[in-house]
């Protein structure tokens, strides 16, 4: 699978590690930055992880059908210090349902039943071995569709009310 990362600042130590991680799974990750330790702005990597998937999902023969150049994937992971703002930034980006997961649970089931297409973490929150352990809840889940598939059309019915 090709996943987008991206991140800002308080987040590197983190991302590399989560690259190490995906890449002795056999997954293609595209890091998208930052990794410059100078203080930034999250909300430009948020942005650059969800419109890798968003554009690269229908290509990819994934759902969404909103149209981006660039980097393209099946999914992403955007990290900040909380994952608050970065997610905050990703879900502004059509198609994207970005969530903030700090257990397996939640992010097991984000995919589940909300069919989350960006996973958000803390740096500033999870450790290094919780953060592999949501990462592979999240990746090893699938959506069940069902009740599920209309509860998240009418979410991205509500995004098309509003463009
Ligand atoms: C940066 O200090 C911090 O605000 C950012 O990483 C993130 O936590 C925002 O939600």
């Amino acid at each position: 699978m090709k996943i987008a990362i991206g991140n800002d600042h308080t987040a590197i130590a983190l991302k590399n590690t989560i690259k190490d991680h995906l890449a002795t799974q056999g997954h293609e990750v595209i890091d998208l930055g930052t990794n410059d330790t100078a203080s930034c702005d999250y909300p430009i990597y948020g942005e650059k992880v969800a419109r890798a998937v968003a554009g690269g999902s229908a290509a990819l023969g994934g759902a969404n059908t909103d149209g981006a150049s660039g980097e393209r994937a099946n999914l992403g992971i955007a990290i900040c210090g909380t994952g608050v703002g970065i997610s905050l930034a990703a879900n502004k980006v059509r198609g994207i349902r970005a969530c903030v997961c700090s257990e397996p649970y939640t992010a097991k089931l984000s995919r589940m039943h909300n069919n989350s297409n960006v996973l958000c973490l803390g740096a500033r929150v999870v450790g290094d071995e919780l953060a592999k352990m949501i990462v592979d809840e999240w990746l090893g889940a699938t959506f069940e569709g069902g009740r599920h598939a209309r509860r998240v059309d009418m979410i991205m019915e509500i995004e098309r009310r509003e463009s």
